[in-house]
Formats: C-alpha cells, sequence, structure tokens
C-alpha cells in the first residue's frame, strides 16, 4: 500500500473506523502524555491516542530492549478489542533529535549546526536512516525531528538545533531527512516532525519562546519557506512552536495553523502541539483547550494534566465552543499517519524485526557519524601551515573539552540539559582518545600545566561551552527577563535562567584562554579546538592560537576530528552561519569576523 497521506485506500479505512468512534475516544486520540504520567492501563482506559518521552525520561535501564518493552506494554493495551475499546495502535514519540540520543549506548551524531556546514544533503539522508533504525531498534515509531529553525540569532539557546541561518540548507536537509525517516517501506518507516511551526529561530533578542516581530513576507521569505520542502516530501507531522508572531502565540494562531499551513500549503498530517504549549493562551486552562483546538492543533502534548484536558475538550464539544468537524478533522488526520506509517500492520514491538536490532550503536552507524564529525569541522585559522600534524610529533592535548564525551554531545543526550561526564556517553570516543589512537605518543593535560617545550613540539586545546538545551541555552542580559520593553509578548511565558550574559568566550569561559596563554606564552604553538552550539566571540582566543578549528557539537564519534587534525581527511566544512566579531547589544546584529560560507582548507 502506497504511503502516502492522500491514498484513497487509506482514506476509507480511515472513514470506516471514524464511523465507528464515540466522543470519548476521539479525543483519546487528540491526547499524547509523557510516559512518567500514564500506565498501559490508562492508555486502554481514556484511548490515548499517543505517549512520549520528554528529554532524558527513560524506563528501566534506558537500554533498547527496556524501550521495547515498554512500549510494548503500551502498544498491548492500545490494541484491546472489546465494547468498550477499540483496537487502535498506539504512536510513542521521542526527541531522537541527533541519533536516538535518550538512549545509552546510541549512536550520537553532531548536531544540525555541524551537519550545516558540512552541506551535504546525501549525508544527511544517511543520517536519517541511521537514526529510524536506531529508534525501531528500541520499539518506538515517531521522532520530533527534524529542527527547521533558521536561527536569526546566535544568543539563542536553540541555535544549534538549527542547521543554518539561511534558509536554503534548512530547505534541501527538510527533505533528505524527512525521506530518510520515513522510508518507504512499512517496517522501517519512522514518522517524521518538523518543528518547530513557526518563526522559532526568529525572536527578538533571540528569547526562547520568544516574540518574533517580522512582516507576513519576511516570516514566509525566512522561517515558512523550509516547511514546503517537508511537506513535498510527505512529512507526516508537525509541531506548533512556542513562540509568538508579532504578539501573538503560535499555538492559538488559526491562521498560521489551519489557513495557511493546512489549507493554503496542503498540509495533509497533523499538528502536534509542543510540550503544554497550550497552556499560555490562557490563564484558565479550559479556555487555553478550547483556543489550541480551534486553532487548527490536533493532537496535543500534555505532560501531566490530560485528565482534565480530556474533560475540558469533552465540555467544549457538548457546549458547541468546538465544533464536531474540528474534532474529526483532527482525528481523521491523525488514523491517516497511523495508517500510512504502517501501525495497524506492525506486530507487536517485542515482535517486530527492528526491534533489539544489533544495529543500535553498531560501527555502521558509528561510522557514518564519524564522517558527519570530518565533514562539518570548519577551519578559521591556519597560519604557518600548522595543521596538518604529524602522527610523530610530541603532542600535548589539553582543554575542559578534550576528553569529554559528554561535553562534546552537548544538550539532548541521556538527559535534557545533556551529560557532563565521559561514562554517560557508552561507545565512541572524545576527542581526546580519537588523538590518542593515531598519535600513541600523545599526552594529556587537561589545564596545560604539564606544558613544557622541550617536550612538546605543539598542542592542541580543545575549549568551549558545556551542554544546554532550550531556553537554559540563552544568552539574556538579565536573569529574568520576561517581557522587554518593546515586545509585543501577550500572556505567559516560562523563562528559564539564562547559559551567560555574554556571546564572548573570555567572559563565558575565561579557564580556556587561560589554558590556551598558559601554553601559548611557552612558546608551543597551539591548535585551538572549539566545542560550542554556536559561533562565540572568540577574538582573543584567536590572536593566541596558530589555528583554529570550530567542531560544533559533533557528538559521540571524536575521532573524525583526529581525522582531519592529522590530514588523513581535508577541511570540507563552511560556515553556514556569520561568525561574529563582536555583537551590539540590539537584535544581535553582529559585525562579521568571517562571512558565511567561509571555512579554510589544505589544498
Ligand atoms: C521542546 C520540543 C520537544 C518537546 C518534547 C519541548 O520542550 O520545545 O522541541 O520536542 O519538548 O520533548
Amino acid at each position: 500500500m502506497e504511503k502516502s497521506l492522500a491514498n484513497p485506500e487509506i482514506k476509507a479505512r480511515v472513514e470506516a473506523l471514524l464511523l465507528q468512534m464515540n466522543l470519548d475516544q476521539k479525543i483519546g486520540q487528540m491526547t499524547q502524555t509523557e510516559r512518567m504520567s500514564c500506565t498501559p492501563e490508562d492508555v486502554k482506559n481514556y484511548h490515548l491516542g499517543s505517549v512520549l518521552s520528554g528529554g532524558g525520561s527513560c524506563p528501566g535501564d534506558n537500554r533498547p530492549d527496556d524501550w521495547v518493552r515498554m512500549n510494548d506494554a503500551y502498544w498491548a493495551a492500545s490494541m484491546e478489542q472489546s465494547d468498550e475499546h477499540l483496537a487502535i495502535p498506539i504512536i510513542y514519540g521521542v526527541d531522537a533529535i541527533h541519533g536516538n540520543n535518550n538512549v545509552l549506548g546510541a549512536t550520537v551524531f553532531p548536531h544540525n549546526i555541524g551537519l550545516g556546514a558540512a552541506n551535504d544533503p546525501e549525508l544527511l539522508q544517511r543520517i536519517a536512516q541511521a537514526t529510524a533504525r536506531e529508534i525501531l531498534a528500541t520499539g518506538v515509531e515517531w521522532t520530533f525531528a527534524p529542527t527547521l529553525a533558521v536561527a536569526r540569532d546566535k544568543r539563542w539557546g536553540r541555535t544549534y538545533e538549527s542547521y543554518s541561518e539561511e534558509n536554503t540548507i534548512v530547505g534541501s536537509y527538510a527533505e533528505k531527512f524527512v525521506n530518510g525517516l520515513q522510508s518507504d517501506s512499512h517496517d522501517d518507516c519512522v514518522v517524521a516532525c518538523v518543528k518547530h511551526w513557526v518563526g522559532d529561530g526568529g525572536t527578538t533578542h533571540g528569547i526562547d519562546q520568544g516574540d518574533t516581530a517580522l512582516s507576513f513576507d519576511e516570516l514566509k521569505r525566512t522561517h515558512i519557506e523550509p516547511y514546503y520542502a517537508a511537506i513535498d516530501a510527505g512529512v507526516m507531522t508537525i509541531m506548533a512552536s512556542f513562540n509568538s508572531w508579532n504578539g501573538d502565540k503560535c499555538h492559538g494562531h488559526r491562521y498560521l495553523i489551519s489557513d495557511l499551513l493546512k489549507d493554503e500549503m496542503g498540509f495533509q498530517g497533523f499538528v502536534i502541539s509542543d510540550w503544554d504549549g497550550i497552556d499560555y493562551l490562557s490563564e484558565d486552562y479550559f479556555d487555553a483547550v478550547g483556543k489550541g483546538v480551534n486553532a487548527g492543533i490536533d493532537m496535543f502534548m500534555v505532560s501531566e494534566e490530560w485528565q482534565p484536558f480530556l474533560r475540558h475538550l469533552k465540555r467544549h464539544v457538548q457546549d458547541g465552543t468546538v465544533p464536531m468537524s474540528r474534532i474529526d478533522d483532527a482525528v481523521r488526520r491523525i488514523l491517516t499517519v497511523k495508517f500510512a506509517c504502517g501501525l495497524f500492520e506492525r506486530p507487536r514491538p517485542v515482535e517486530r524485526p527492528w526491534s533489539n536490532h544489533e544495529c543500535f550503536g553498531g560501527s555502521e552507524h558509528r561510522d557514518i557519524a564519524r564522517e558527519a564529525v570530518r565533514k562539518s569541522l570548519v577551519l578559521l585559522k591556519n597560519d604557518s601551515d600548522l595543521l596538518p600534524l604529524n602522527k610523530q610529533a610530541n603532542i600535548l592535548v589539553a582543554g575542559k573539552n578534550a576528553h569529554n564525551r559528554g561535553h562534546q554531545c552537548g544538550g539532548f543526550t541521556v538527559a535534557w540539559q545533556g551529560a557532563l561526564d565521559n561514562e554517560t556517553i557508552e561507545g565512541g570516543t572524545s576527542i581526546w582518545e580519537g588523538i590518542h589512537q593515531q598519535s600513541p605518543s600523545a599526552t594529556l593535560s587537561e589545564d596545560g600545566r604539564d606544558a613544557d617545550p622541550e617536550k612538546h613540539d605543539v598542542a592542541i586545546v580543545v575549549i568551549g561551552e558545556l551542554p544546554y538545551a532550550e531556553g537554559m541555552g540563552d544568552i539574556r542580559d538579565g536573569n529574568d527577563v520576561i517581557v522587554e520593553a518593546g515586545s509585543q509578548i501577550k500572556g505567559l511565558m516560562k523563562v528559564l535562567e539564562p547559559y551567560g550574559h555574554t556571546l564572548e568566550l573570555a567572559q563565558l569561559h575565561p579557564e580556556d584562554l587561560a589554558t590556551i596563554q598558559r601554553i601559548a606564552s611557552k612558546g608551543i604553538p597551539v591548535v585551538t579546538v572549539l566545542v560550542s552550539g554556536r559561533p562565540l566571540v572568540v577574538n582573543r582566543e584567536l590572536d593566541d592560537s596558530t589555528s583554529f578549528v570550530a567542531a560544533w557539537l559533533p557528538g559521540s564519534e571524536g575521532q573524525g576530528v583526529a581525522d582531519v587534525l592529522f590530514g588523513d581527511y581535508d577541511f570540507q566544512g563552511r560556515l553556514s552561519f556569520s561568525w561574529p566579531e563582536k555583537v551590539s547589544a540590539d537584535a544581535g546584529i553582529d559585525d562579521e569576523l568571517f562571512p558565511y560560507g567561509y571555512g579554510l582548507n589544505y589544498q
């Protein structure tokens, strides 16, 4: 059966099933909750359509088998057929945004900003396929990826989830990533979810969940454009965004969701809310539910309060404040996706051919990740052709990010805010381990105090940011900026403590400059490798380094860095974001040090 959402055979099956459903069953399908908030019994009793894992929410010992068994229990509950219950398979969703990153031992790919620098759509498709298989290995069928944000202000904490500040790369990647996840075969299709609709990367001052103040033409040109490619590729789900557009929350925006996305752009899959995203539509939850449903959201990600959600939605329908036609439209879309990706045909998770598959975290996938690391590195400076390094040279490796697989993976890895050590990232290599494999005489000294010109020909200093996710990665003036003068954010907004108050690395992490200077002052030339989720102001670190490489957040396969530093491969990455020389306080407009597209190589 053809997997297209417009397939007439699927339509017929959807209509037949819809006819059998009562109101409780319909609104249940429209509800998704977090695994910690619901049991398999709840799934059955309340007809819930979906369960998710929030970032870092993992069953048992967090092995593929724990995930398979968990989803198997939800699936079995959803598939019980009785007078009160219809068998409709659950769809389980995770944030597999750089590999199946919640699960211990998964292959962790570079975050999107690095993939943008690689500018290699064909590689993206292979990454998506590998990710799909590692998702299927855990018995799961849906990922909230890829992110199509076009990040316009580097202070935004989610900049690393964005492929580029220009939408050309984002559009070409959207198509490949969706195709890679939603394979044509029913057995290995993972439902993709492009996010966040729309304008998430365009908020004023780069405030996460803030306000995107743009004319429609500007919104369309920059932020809407990549969604056309995703819809053409057949993406089955789209997530609404926390941000507002000119002061109105996207979650309550009927024009953006219903008129534009569904009617005009022809999206036939379903729209899911973000995490409790409708809560910000009104102080009154009943009112918020009505606004979200009537705006056109089809499925609601409700972290805990799903019982009140069900009650409120039912009352809205009984009162006539939400028309039955809107409920039917939502349920049709959800069922269409469930049929189209073959969920009704799949056996229970413990019996699926891909469940617990040995490809999970296996060498084939790690090789793709390593290739992606190599291709994502951008060489910003290489005085006196210090790079490539000779493997026989006496190399000192230093810096807080040299031997820390947690740091190099960044946020959304095992835990929502990422991991801070090597142990949590099972498999793979730290950047130091990769260097050491190729140059066994290299030595490690985290802060560089052991640097000795008699012993060391050259130093590789790996510096940069620590892991963060979402608003906790923001760079903001104060700790609690909520509604700034001139911003038009209406209503409630959750604001998390920011990562820092400046994009200047020497202020954010003075220990990094100190390490570089400690070594360089002894006359040892320094190759600096920056691990970061965004371009930072690094003028002083650049001045004191002979060579400088932007490595972004490379993920678990740190060897990819050594592959290029030693010249086994050339640099290929080009900046998909302009690099700031300094940042003016307003509008995030930077004076450029390196333009978009910049990147040196050995040739
Ligand atoms: C994020 C989404 C994510 C969701 C589920 C939200 O906080 O904004 O990108 O998919 O959580 O974990």
